[in-house]
């Protein structure tokens, strides 16, 4: 099986960074493909937690060669900090690979990113004020900063100062802001030349020759489905293509050559920034979920809002990503509901909609009808197979899978690496 996709089925925060260190130890290269620091993913080892932000999270796993690919936007500071304190954690890095065309974000990125988001005013997305989509627009609009041109100073030099001769209008006279000097940035970059060089490569090679060669290679998502720049909840998305072409573009390897594609599905759903959400709960429920789930943002620590499983959007996940299987965390923050209710369609405007609405006002109008299904509260967090499971936990997981579309390949029952289910091997 040489080589999966992992991602995100809902709008991030499934539990993603567990599911790739849990297949890490059988993993030759895990590959993020697409996002940037704006990720936030947890991993819990034995008694020891990381927050990942930029890294795949194969690197806490020995074997495993962590790629960023070219689809990645990269903050060098952040990137070498994260790398620094895995290090002081006993954590080898050395093994990373940073492709040379990935683009990299500036202090002028989050700096546009912050007063954009300020001149929305109500109508802002709630990024995470990581410079993510001015590095994107950027890149798109052909006068992005690569990896590659780190080594080359007078290109670099050009570069940035043709970036920053259209941002420092804007900054000095529609946001009234202080206009950013060229040679400042250059200089920052330049400094951080050096510390990276081991790590730049063509990935794109790398990432196809271990495919040829059988090895087993991990595409790992980050942000979610609904978060995706073209099938997401536009305009209240991420810059990226965060679905499993995502994957393609973004590491450089062909459609032809993935085998496997695994939607990371919570067993309720969380959202944070702004955007429709039809299950949001806004009582008791809503606080028990975020409460019991610790939905708090890994990279901003906002709250997550909170609402019960939405199965059009699982069903959605399944048709635009072409999903094999589902990976169904965080079962056991469903312990203890009588009743746990379980969105199957809409109504919108007085109809019946079984499909996620492409229209966005449709979408915005959205009431979820939910169906009931039977609680139970028994502690599930020990269980090791699907048989363990109380009988109403084991009918909650297929009627989801009924609903989704994709069969459900393994279960989460705590953050811990083993606290997990597998019922048929991914790898
Ligand atoms: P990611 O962004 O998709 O990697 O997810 P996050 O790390 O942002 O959020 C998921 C949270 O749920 C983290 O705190 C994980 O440790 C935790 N988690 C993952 N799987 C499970 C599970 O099955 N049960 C419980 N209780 N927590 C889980
Ligand atoms: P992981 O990988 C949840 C959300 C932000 C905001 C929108 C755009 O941990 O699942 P951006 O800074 O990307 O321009 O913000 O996307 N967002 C995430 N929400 N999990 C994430 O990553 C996210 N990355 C971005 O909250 O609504
Ligand atoms: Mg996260």
């Amino acid at each position: 099986m040489p080589a999966l996709v992992l991602l995100g089925a809902q709008w991030g925060d499934e539990g993603k960074g567990k599911a790739t260190d849990l297949l890490g130890g059988s993993v030759d290269y895990v590959v993020r493909y697409q996002g940037g620091n704006n990720a936030g993913h947890t991993v819990v080892v034995g008694d020891q937690k990381y927050a990942l932000h930029l890294l795949p999270s194969g690197i806490l796993s020995p074997g495993c060669v962590p790629v960023i690919g070219n689809g990645v936007v990269v903050d060098p500071a952040v990137l070498l900090s994260e790398l620094s304190g895995l290090n002081e954690r006993g954590i080898d890095t050395s093994k990373l690979l940073l492709s040379g065309n990935a683009h990299l974000i500036t202090p002028y990125h989050t700096t546009m990113d912050k007063v954009t988001e300020r001149f929305l005013g109500s109508r802002k997305i709630g990024t995470t004020g990581r410079g993510i989509g001015p590095a994107y627009a950027d890149k798109i609009n052909r006068v992005g900063i690569r990896v590659q041109d780190l080594y080359d100073e007078s290109i670099l030099t050009q570069k940035v100062e043709a970036a920053l001769d259209f941002k420092n209008q804007l900054l000095a006279k529609l946001y009234n802001r202080r206009a950013i000097e060229a040679g400042r940035i250059v200089e920052e970059l330049l400094g951080y030349a050096e510390q990276l060089k081991p790590f730049v490569a063509d990935t794109t090679l790398v990432l196809n020759r271990a495919v040829d060669d059988g090895k087993v290679v991990l595409f790992e998502g980050g942000q979610g489905t609904l978060l995706d720049i073209d099938h997401g909840t536009y305009p209240f998305v991420t810059s990226s293509n965060a679905t499993a072409g995502g994957a393609c573009t973004g590491a450089g390897v062909g459609p032809t050559k993935i085998d496997r594609v695994i939607g990371i599905l919570k067993a309720y759903t969380t959202r944070v920034g702004s955007g429709p959400f039809p299950t949001e709960l806004f009582d008791d429920d809503g606080e028990a979920l975020r409460r019991i789930g610790g939905e708090r943002g890994v990279t901003t620590g906002r709250d997550r809002r909170c609402g019960w499983f939405d199965a059009v959007i699982a069903r959605y996940a399944t048709r635009v990503n072409g999903l094999t299987d589902f990976f169904l965390t965080k079962l056991d923050v469903l312990t203890g509901w009588e009743r746990v209710p379980v969105c199957v369609a809409y109504e919108i405007d007085g109809k019946r909609v079984e499909e996620l609405p492409y229209s966005q006002t449709d979408f915005h109008h959205a009431k979820p009808i939910y169906e009931f299904l039977p609680g139970w509260s028994e502690d599930i967090t020990k269980a090791k197979t699907f048989a363990d499971l109380p009988k109403n936990a084991q009918g909650y997981v297929k009627a989801l899978e009924d609903m989704s579309g994709a069969p459900i390949s393994a279960i989460g029952v705590g953050p811990g690496r083993t606290e997990t289910i597998e019922i048929n091997s991914f790898v």
